[in-house]
């Protein structure tokens, strides 16, 4: 599954409760967290594979090639704290580097089973290296057992991209608070560029990104009992300049009723189901959130064709 903030196996009553929070609002709403269900997960995953959808080959491809800059100098049986980490893929490039200041790894996470199954192959693999998964919502205020140890925070996937820029904030101040004095942390970002190659990455020409879309209904059908049609929504991914987003939605192609709970929601032809947002950040307004939550940027890096960015950040 993909570091994405809020994978639960939420109870009927919860997914009820959640669904109908954001269906009768105006404008209609569905919370991203709701797309990670197991087939949403598989999506995901399909999509991080499409030629459209440039976002992880980049950053692994930067990653790997700034890994050995990446990480302080200096700094010595450090733990490298993950958020989201439940697939130890992206941290391993760092940790697997020779002279890795990293003696222990901490991803965060609330899939267990996902960290788990991550737990074992890492060690496997690195018998040295103390792995100690917390299992939690890394969106609530944490306090990690470090011990005092250098701790340096790991946030790949643009996932903070698909955090709101007051959610960002929150989450960047509470994760400096848990990970401490003297900390770092280092950010992958997918950049603001032109729509020519962001719309593609959201509307890929397999379908892939709609099926992770209308997923949503299909999960609220069998785990909340609605009723939604699903040929008569589809899906439709935007930019929006101002707020330097894209926009997922699902569209009504005409007039329906369906029933979830006790209610009935009505849409109208053309009505949308906003689902998610995906910022895409310049250097400066990355920096800019980061410096209001308590970290300085100290390093960064792009990719050749300036479509992703890794940020290194220091606590202060
Ligand atoms: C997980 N997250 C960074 C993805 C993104 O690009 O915002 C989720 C996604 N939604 C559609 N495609 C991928």
């Amino acid at each position: 599954m993909p570091n994405d903030p809020g994978y639960f196996p939420h109870s009927r009553a919860d997914i009820i409760q959640i669904a109908l929070a954001g269906l009768t609002a105006s404008p209609k709403t569905l919370p991203a967290m709701l797309f990670y269900d197991e087939e949403g997960c598989r999506l995901f995953y399909e999509i991080t594979r499409l030629p459209e959808y440039y976002l992880t080959r980049t950053e692994i491809a930067l990653l790997t090639s700034i890994a050995d800059r990446a990480i302080p100098d200096g700094l010595r049986d450090a733990v490298l704290v993950e958020f989201g980490g439940s697939d130890e893929s992206k941290a391993s490039i760092l940790l697997d580097r020779p002279g890795s200041p990293f003696t222990a790894y901490m991803p965060i996470d609330v899939a267990a089973s996902s960290l788990a199954a991550s737990q074992a192959r890492l060690s496997a693999r690195r018998p040295g290296l103390t792995i100690v998964p917390v299992v939690a919502d890394f969106m609530q205020p944490l306090r990690l057992p470090l011990f005092g140890s250098p701790a340096v925070g790991f946030f790949p996937g643009s996932t903070i991209g698909n955090l709101d820029p007051v959610s960002a904030q929150r989450f960047l101040t509470s994760a400096r608070r848990g990970l401490g004095a003297g900390s770092w942390f280092l950010i992958g970002a997918d950049l603001r560029k032109s729509p020519a190659i962001l719309l593609p990455a959201y509307n890929d020409s397999s379908g892939l990104t709609a099926a992770f879309n209308l997923n949503l209904l299909t999960r609220l059908n069998r785990e909340a009992g609605a009723d939604f049609d699903l040929n008569a929504f589809r899906h439709e991914a935007v930019w929006n300049d101002g707020e330097s987003r894209i926009e997922m939605h699902l569209i009504a192609t005409g007039d329906r009723t369906v029933h979830l709970g006790a209610r009935s929601i009505v849409f109208r032809e053309g009505e949308t189901i906003h689902t998610e947002n995906s910022y895409k950040y310049t250097p400066d307004s990355l920096a800019a959130i980061a410096e209001r939550s308590g970290w300085a940027l100290h390093r960064n890096w792009q990719d050749p064709d300036g479509l992703f960015g890794i940020f290194l950040f220091r606590y202060q």
